[in-house]
């Protein structure tokens, strides 16, 4: 087993081909009536989550993902201006997809760095599909609030206020001020 969440069980598995996949299991006592939505939602988010292989009522059988949750080397001081920049890039990802994730404000098990380098967000039970999502802004959250304990500058913030309520164009732009934004803070407080 994987891990044991609280409406599902993630297995590894050997398929016939004799490759290794990730199995997600709704579990009995779970509330969810199904995987359905969080199956569509998968196929739909991909190269940002695993791919999807195949999925039923109650199961998602998907890319199997080897890596580190990025929470455990976020801290290191040389690794983590590249990485931030991976981790809001998938989130960015996400939103053009129109695809709100819902539940990164706490990222810390859902955001994973592949052994070949690529971020890779899990776990779209709670996903909807969304003109305006959010990922980007709670990722940013998350990352100065909660794991690195810098403060977003005023700039910044204001910056994913903007972001909030922008249109896809007026997006891209406010993206590429907050990367540049993000670099020169994390400059400062090397
Ligand atoms: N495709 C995958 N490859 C490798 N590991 C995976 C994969 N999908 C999920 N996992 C692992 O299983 C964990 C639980 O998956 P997920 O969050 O989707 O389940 P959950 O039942 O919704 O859990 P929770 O109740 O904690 O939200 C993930 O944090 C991750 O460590
Ligand atoms: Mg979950």
């Amino acid at each position: 087993m994987i891990d044991k969440g609280h409406s599902s069980v993630v297995l590894e598995v050997e398929l016939r081909s004799g490759e290794h996949a990730a199995l997600k299991i709704l579990r009995t006592d779970s509330k969810r009536e199904d995987l359905l939505t969080e199956c569509e939602i998968v196929r739909k988010a991909y190269p940002i989550s695993p791919k999807l292989i195949e999925c039923g009522r109650s199961y998602v059988l998907m890319e199997l993902i080897r890596g580190v949750p990025v929470i455990k080397i976020l801290h290191k001081h040389e690794e983590r201006l590249p990485l931030i920049l991976k981790v809001l890039s998938a989130g960015r990802g996400l939103d053009v997809l129109e695809i709100d994730h819902r539940e990164l404000s706490r990222a810390h098990k859902h955001v994973v760095l592949t052994y070949d380098d690529k971020v890779k967000i899990f776990d779209y039970e709670s996903a909807a599909i969304s003109e305006y999502p959010r990922n980007l802004c709670r990722l940013t959250s998350w990352i100065f609030n909660s794991v690195l304990e810098i403060k977003l500058r005023r700039e910044a913030v204001e910056l994913l206020r903007k972001y909030k309520k922008a249109d896809r164009e007026l997006r891209r732009e406010i993206f590429s001020e907050l990367v540049s934004h993000t670099v020169s803070t994390l400059e400062r407080h090397r």
